[in-house]
């Protein structure tokens, strides 16, 4: 597999197999990641890599439990804007559009949201955490590297969906995880399993802007 099939063959899966990853495989991946580029060469990424009884306990406690009342950081200052609102609302019709479930539907909706703690059914869950004092230029190198993982996961036969959910319980999964809340942020997790290729939720078109509306091309004949 070459990068660009990587990346168009890339895409955030709601529905796994739940069929056996191998340690070594996740390691390899692991591995090769390390050589992701961060400002001043940081390397500021750090994360927990869960499978087995270890997860089944994580995610017993994430069910019965309510997302944590101060949140851990806010992923939705876009929505202020009505521009990047609309993004979130079109994939959201594409998303329930392909499940059958209508707009109105809070309580389906949620029920499918739901489906983020227990991973959309992966076997193994990457938890992304680092230190509370990263600013901005290392929450985007540990972005390179997260994209990274999921492009060589592609090259492993493995699919993933990043997950910012997580840090709805950011507490709870530090508690369970080992992690020292005042030490570090849960920025989220990484859901890794083989893809369900028949699922609609994992077929459904997804929508992006044009180029032209993102890039200036200047200088150019
Ligand atoms: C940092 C990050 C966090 C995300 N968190 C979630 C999540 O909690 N639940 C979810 O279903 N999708 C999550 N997504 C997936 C996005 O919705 C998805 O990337 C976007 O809709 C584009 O679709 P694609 O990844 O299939 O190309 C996340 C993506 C990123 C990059």
């Amino acid at each position: 597999m070459n990068v660009a099939e990587a990346v168009a063959t890339r895409r955030s899966i709601r529905a796994f197999h739940d069929t056996p990853v191998d340690l070594a495989t996740i390691r390899r991946v692991l591995d090769r990641a390390r050589m992701a580029p961060s400002g001043c060469n940081f390397q500021p990424w750090r994360a927990t890599v869960l499978t087995g009884k270890p997860l089944a306990a994580l995610q017993q406690k994430l069910l019965a439990s309510e997302p944590q009342d101060s949140i851990e950081y806010s992923f939705s200052e876009p929505n202020q804007s009505p521009r990047h609102l609309a993004r979130l609302k079109e994939l959201g019709a594409c998303m329930y559009g392909s499940l059958g479930i209508a707009r109105e539907d809070t309580a389906l909706r949620e029920q499918v949201s739901r489906q983020n703690l227990t991973s959309f059914g992966a076997p193994v869950l990457l938890l992304c955490h680092f230190e509370r004092f990263m600013g901005p230029p290392q929450w985007s190198d540990v972005g390179m590297w997260l994209q990274t993982i999921m492009l060589l996961l592609r090259e492993e036969g493995l699919d993933s969906c990043p997950q910012e959910w997580m840090a709805l319980y950011a507490r709870l999964i530090k508690a369970e995880i080992g992690v020292a809340d005042e030490e570090q942020i849960l920025f989220c997790g990484v859901a890794i399993d083989h893809r369900d290729p028949d699922a609609p939720v994992n077929t459904f078109e997804r929508p992006r802007v044009p180029l032209d509306e993102q890039v200036r091309f200047v200088g150019w004949e």
